[in-house]
């Protein structure tokens, strides 16, 4: 007879009581600070430095005393400094890419290995996968995280994994089409360059197998989850995580609630800080999201800052796993324009508001002869009004440029470009292109 997968029911661990959760994190808190302490000299030295040490952590708020942790210290200790254990038991590294200098460097025990597996089986299972869906990754398989988290994932709860990577749109259709595929992953932004393959192929998108799509590691707003919904005719679950923290698989919405993703606090400790002060804000408080690993052997994080801009939420669907606010924007991508703060996902919203604009955009900031930054908002017509004359075109983007100013507050250049024109990514989207001079 054939045995249920083990993971493919819930963890027990995610009906344990509040009280139950704390008394688990504090031990293995405790376990996880000694270790670093014991073991990455960057660590002791910084607890050194602001005279704090494993002993003082008495309550779960005593982690508060500690010194916060950067992509800096980790950029400094490049590429195998922050390790924790000699690189024999080190059985995985990856690389998180960044866009300037060196990339940081993570790496994984085998008991690493598994923890990730266990969190991104419970991650797609509480987004609606079964060990009877045929999984389709359409994500980077490589130094980034995605491919792989999603792929060992997916492999534990015993669904069929279809390891396909990002790229080759084309054939990404076909595979879709003759596999049939009942759940994918990709960007957000990427499963919206395929569905535009999908119309150039003549094929209604609504007509694959496709009942879920488990999206993340780029900010994406509702009504991008709305349109990608709409277009497919499936229900799309937001997915967090960060290669220093593990990679994907740290949050995860579930499908009854779809309120914003469960962070997996038997294993990741969150904080939500004031990101000027560093102080530790209560729940329900905007602020920059931290955090610290409670179970990673290779390379144990203690406060690291994810610049990534939320609140803390009470759990629903989990009651004792505290939700993140949807992740829609990152300290790094808020521009000041002419003393205006602005993030993509703001223009974003407006976008996907309007009936004739397709959802692809990019923004450009330049310096115009006076010395003022002038900010671009690149979009296109939807391939429906494609055909569509310079004066309507001009009404669209007026429109758009009417409902920016009104929401956001600033005037932007609305341009409205030929169709495809709009840089498409096979990953994470650029969305920024800063055209100043430096
Ligand atoms: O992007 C891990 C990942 C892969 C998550 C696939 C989800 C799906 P990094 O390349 O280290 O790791 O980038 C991490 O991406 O700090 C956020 O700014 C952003 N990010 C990730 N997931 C989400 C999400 C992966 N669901 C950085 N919503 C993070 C918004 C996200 N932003």
């Amino acid at each position: 007879m054939r045995q249920p997968t083990p993971s493919a029911v819930r963890d027990p661990v995610e009906t344990a009581s509040r009280d139950e959760l704390a008394a688990l994190q504090l031990e293995r808190m405790r376990w996880s600070v000694g270790h670093a302490y014991a073991n990455v000299p960057h660590y002791r030295a910084k607890f050194d430095a602001a005279g704090v040490g494993p002993e003082d952590l008495r309550s779960l708020a005593d982690l508060a005393r500690f010194p916060f942790t950067s992509k800096e210290d980790l950029r400094a200790n490049y590429p195998f400094g922050m390790f924790a254990v000699p690189l024999r038991e080190v059985v995985r590294v990856h690389a998180s890419s960044g866009t300037t200098g060196k990339p940081t460097v993570v790496g994984y025990t085998r008991r690493d290995l598994d923890v990730w597996a266990d969190v991104m089986a419970r991650s797609i299972h509480a987004a609606g996968g079964r060990d009877t869906d045929v999984f389709h990754v359409a994500l980077g398989y490589g130094l980034f995280t995605g491919g792989f988290g999603y792929h060992y994932g997916a492999e534990r709860l015993g669904m069929t994994v279809v390891p396909v990577a990002s790229g080759q749109s084309e054939r990404q259709v076909q595979l879709l089409m003759d596999f049939g595929a009942t759940v994918i992953t990709s960007t957000p932004s990427y499963l919206l360059a395929l569905a535009e393959e999908f119309d150039r192929q003549g094929i209604d998108p609504r007509s694959t197998s496709l009942r879920i799509a488990i999206l993340g590691a780029e900010p994406w707003t509702n009504e991008m989850r709305r349109e990608i919904e709409d277009r497919f005719g499936l229900s799309a679950i937001d997915l967090y995580g960060l290669s220093e923290v593990i990679g994907p698989g740290v949050a995860c919405e579930c499908a009854e609630t779809k309120d914003g993703p469960h962070i997996w606090e038997d294993h990741f400790y969150p904080e939500v800080i004031d990101p000027e002060t560093g102080a530790v804000l209560p729940d329900g408080e905007p602020g920059e999201l931290v955090f610290t690993s409670l179970t990673k052997e290779a390379m144990p994080v203690i406060r690291y800052r994810t610049r990534d801009l939320t609140r803390l939420l009470p759990g629903t669907a989990r009651p004792a796993m505290r939700r993140i606010e949807k992740v829609t924007g990152r300290s790094d991508d808020m521009l000041i324009v002419r003393g205006v703060n602005v993030f993509p996902s703001q223009i974003e919203e407006c976008l996907l508001k309007h009936p004739r604009l397709s959802p692809h955009y990019q923004l450009e900031l330049w310096r115009d002869e006076r010395h003022l930054d002038q900010l671009d908002v690149l979009v296109e017509m939807k391939p429906e009004f494609a055909a569509a004359d310079a004066a309507a075109r001009e009404a669209a983007a007026r429109e758009l440029q009417h409902h920016v100013k009104s929401m956001v507050g600033v005037t932007v250049r609305v341009k409205v470009q030929p169709t495809g024109a709009v840089e498409r990514s096979l990953g994470k989207a650029k969305r920024i292109v800063d055209r100043r001079p430096k």
